[in-house]
């Protein structure tokens, strides 16, 4: 499975692919706004760090103008994944700019109907949305679950990209039904390296440790 991590934090992404978690990385409006930087420049500065997929939202919504912006974004670096939403007039957009070579995430994906139709459109991945899905009571996985079956049975190449995860035991689910790729922020992939009984063990041999008196260095 494939880690992209879901933030425009330079200094995050840098530390991360230093331990080699980062696989690609996943922007949008508001982590942009959360960034507090440029799009172009973070964006750029981005794919310096990261030789897998960046992905870059467009912002406008109709398909002329969501497709000049995506021809600009893909401009940045050749691992540029312009990202659309998932409306006809995104839909429209994914099918134009894939036909010209560039990636495409689909994103704002809440139904296997919506992936299907962007799996149809070309899409490089398709982003479901799981926390938000669970926010309003529905089920994020099973719509993961959904996707991979139904792309599993027609064969299409549209890579599933897990989105909106905000646990680590929704990186284990997606990992489980086989999800290609997980996008997830900095903070959800290190609590993956946490658990209680690492910490509780840890401490006994630091315990014991300091009992027998020796020091390696
Ligand atoms: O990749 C999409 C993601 O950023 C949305 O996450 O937590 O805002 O629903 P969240």
């Amino acid at each position: 499975m494939r880690f992209f991590v879901d933030t425009a934090d330079v200094a995050a992404i840098a530390e991360l692919n230093d331990l080699g978690m980062v696989d690609g990385v996943t922007t949008n409006p508001s982590l942009i706004l959360k960034s507090g930087r440029d799009i172009l420049e973070v964006t750029k500065e981005i794919c310096a760090i990261v030789s897998g997929p960046v992905s870059a939202e467009v912002v406008a919504l109709k398909a002329d103008d969501m497709i000049a912006e995506g021809r600009k974004l893909a401009a940045i670096a050749p691992n540029i994944a312009v990202k659309v939403p998932l409306t006809w007039d995104g839909l429209k957009t994914c099918k134009v700019l894939t036909g010209e070579g560039f990636m495409v995430n689909v994103t704002l994906c809440f139904s296997a109907n919506q992936a299907l139709l962007a799996a149809k459109a070309g899409a490089t991945f398709i982003s479901p949305f799981i926390g938000r899905l669970d926010d309003i009571n529905l089920d994020g996985l099973e719509v993961i679950s959904d996707i991979r079956q139904i792309y599993d049975n027609y064969g299409f190449d549209t890579q599933i990209l897990a989105a909106s995860v905000r646990s680590a035991n929704h990186v284990t689910q997606c990992a489980l039904i086989g999800a290609d790729v997980v996008t997830a922020p900095p903070a959800v992939i290190k609590a993956m390296a946490s658990h209680v009984l690492t910490d509780k063990g840890l401490e006994q041999f630091m315990s014991d440790w300091a009992k027998t008196g020796q020091k390696i260095l």
